[in-house]
């Protein structure tokens, strides 16, 4: 929900967090600020409403230097946008200083605690008790003018158990410029380990530029970062071996390139990411390769049933998995959106596999549907393309998807690698209950292998899907429509559009129109239906039929020759023949295309939509 970045080492600090919080941006950018510790030491604030570049103007009128600083990039939960709530928070003496990703969910009755103890509080922000407390947990364990490193470690580790909620976090004091604390718990932190310097971060673009080592911290534990070395140790402030993970995604891959947005760069990379993610799934006998699940095919055997669990288009990628699973391994799947599974009462034993869908491995609300497997026996695996994240450590199994780093606030590469991935799951889950022939196995793996040179093919050829933008212009409501395996599909399109282009779009199973939602319609409702080859297809178009009776503006995607579509749509897009269950990640395609172009005909900004940030890491 926000973007952390904390550095310390040779370079101008401020630099290096412009820099690193440029590159997390999408993490939330409704105000941003940094404090840099200088040479006498001092601490130097800047910080602004607005996006970052009015941060980088202001530096660049008022200019700060010094070797270690912190830096944020924020998304309101408390406290409206704007500079007094822009972090870096300090507390009274001005000489502690902190910025925060999460929520503290106890932060009101700290906060009257503090008050009432004579701290002055100037923000609205949960995250600013943070700061006040650490001043209070120092008076107690050190000597007023002379605090040790040790000290201030122990007055945060003091802090940290008194707070609830989530929180990632970079601390400095202004009296040890060559040091910083960081400490998380729900809430991603990473650290950079470089040579001669160390970077604190929300996320792994922010650190690329530095080095491509990496130090994960884990729930619960805190860093004592210096610019030669970094400690980890636990609430007890026992020391622990730092987990180092080298991160193989380049520089270039977060950055446009020669994209005008990176919504635009990661539709268009999906091919490569298809392929990557699919590669080495079958071996050269046609088993297919899922060891990292970690289940034998005996655990396999016995499921009884399946939970998908995710949130927004990875919850679309659910609803995929569950007709894939219920087809071809005869399971039955449950997919439930997490924020209510978790509240839910599920009927989950030791037969029932929890899945996770969630691209970046940080969702709370599906980290805390996990916890609630976990609590009820259940095995879960997650399906993410974040390494390091918090789902790869508290999952029994892990997917990857092999997207490389996902920018735009919209999911695009990371769906359809979640379908790849979920066609593959139901594969495999079929071939080890056998419950699939393995001729019909190794024919739909082989046809899923050609789908990346399918959505090079959609990618090709853009005009139609530009045209029927137009369509859009001056509407505030559309419809998006399918049937089985394109409801999703639709549901995905509808998502798309609404999240970044604003206007109201609503999926809904086409032979559901006539129960209502066909009172909506007239000529400045726009009617998208998924109308590729499949076993309902004259349903779908008859059901379209009666929307363009009632003067719908009509977009199909349909199935490249089939001639009856130009008759029944204002604009048909079409897309590469593929079996109906392979259809999703085509004729999904033309409509993450046609939202972004909807979007930019509206001057909407399709990487950073209003109101929305990359990952959701609070309830
Ligand atoms: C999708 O375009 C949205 N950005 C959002 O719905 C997203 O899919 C959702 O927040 C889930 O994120 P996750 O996959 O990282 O869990």
């Amino acid at each position: 929900m926000c973007g952390i970045v904390g550095y310390i080492g040779p370079r101008q600090a401020a630099d290096v967090l412009l820099s690193g919080l440029a590159r997390l941006e999408y993490r939330g950018y409704d105000s941003a600020g940094i404090v840099v510790n200088g040479e006498q030491p001092d601490l130097e604030v800047r910080k602004t409403e607005g996006k970052l570049a009015n941060l980088r103007q202001l530096l660049a009128d008022r200019p700060v230097q010094g070797k270690s600083g912190i830096g944020h990039t924020r998304w309101a939960t408390h406290g409206p946008p704007n500079e007094v709530n822009a972090h870096p928070h300090l507390d009274c003496s001005g000489k502690i200083v902190v910025v925060h990703n999460g929520i503290i969910e106890n932060f009101a009755q700290l906060r009257t605690q503090l008050v009432s103890s004579g701290h002055r509080f100037v923000s609205d922000t949960d995250s600013e008790v943070i700061a006040h407390l650490i001043e209070h947990y120092l008076h107690h364990v050190a000597d007023q003018d002379r605090p040790s490193e040790r000290d201030f470690l122990q007055a945060v580790t003091q802090t940290i158990m008194r707070l609830e909620g989530a929180y990632a976090l970079a601390i400095m004091h202004r009296d040890f410029p060559d040091m910083l604390v960081a400490a998380r718990k729900d809430s991603p932190l990473i650290i950079g380990h470089g040579v001669g310097e160390n970077i604190i971060a929300s996320d792994i673009p922010a650190v690329l530029e530095y080095t491509h080592e990496v130090v994960v911290l884990h729930d619960g534990e805190l860093a004592l970062v210096h610019a030669d070395d970094l400690e980890v140790f636990n609430l007890s402030l026992e020391r622990l071996e730092p987990e180092l993970m080298d991160i193989e995604w380049d520089l270039a891959d977060t950055e446009k390139g020669e994209y005008e947005d990176f919504m635009l760069k990661e539709i268009y990379e999906q091919p490569r990411a298809l392929r990557d993610t699919l590669r080495g799934r079958m071996a050269d006998d046609g088993t297919l390769q899922l060891s990292e699940l970690a289940m034998s095919d005996d655990e396999i055997r016995e499921l009884r049933h399946v939970y998908l669990i995710a949130c927004g288009t990875s919850y679309h990628a659910g609803r995929i998995a569950k007709i894939l699973i219920e087809r071809w391994a005869q399971l039955s799947v449950d997919v439930v959106a997490s924020s209510e599974f978790r509240y839910g009462s599920p009927l989950i034993d030791e037969h029932t596999l929890i899945v996770a869908i969630t691209q970046s491995g940080e969702t709370t609300d599906t980290m805390a549907g996990v916890t609630e497997a976990h609590l009820k026996r259940a095995r879960v695996i997650g399906i993410t393309n974040v390494l390091g994240s918090r789902i790869t450590r508290e999952a029994d199994g892990i997917l990857y998807t092999v997207a490389g780093p996902e920018i735009g606030v919209a999911a695009t590469k990371t769906f359809t690698t979640q379908i790849a991935a979920v066609t593959v799951l139901a594969l495999k889950l079929a071939q080890v209950r056998g419950t699939l022939p393995q001729a019909e196995i190794e024919a739909l793996f082989a046809e899923l292998s050609r789908v990346p040179d399918l959505v090079e093919r959609v990618l090709a050829d853009t005009d139609a899907i530009v045209a029927a933008a137009a369509l859009f212009e001056g509407v505030d409501s559309s419809l998006f429509l399918g049937r089985g395996i394109g409801v999703p599909v639709a549901m995905e399109g509808a998502l798309k559009l609404k999240e970044i282009s604003y206007i109201h779009a609503e999926a809904y199973p086409a032979g559901e129109m006539k129960h209502g939602p066909i009172a909506l319609i007239t000529s400045r409702v726009p009617v998208v239906a998924v109308a590729t080859s499949s076993a309902t297809h004259e349903k779908v178009l008859s059901n379209v039929a009666e929307t363009q009776a009632r003067d719908a503006r009509v977009l199909l995607v349909g199935t490249q020759g089939d001639q009856k579509l130009a008759a029944l749509a204002d604009h048909v897009i079409y897309v590469p023949e593929v079996s109906e269950l392979l259809s999703p990640i085509v004729s999904v395609v033309p409509l993450q295309l046609l939202a972004y172009h909807v979007t930019k005909a509206r001057g909407c900004n399709p990487d950073m939509p209003r109101n929305l940030a990359k990952s959701v890491t609070v309830e």
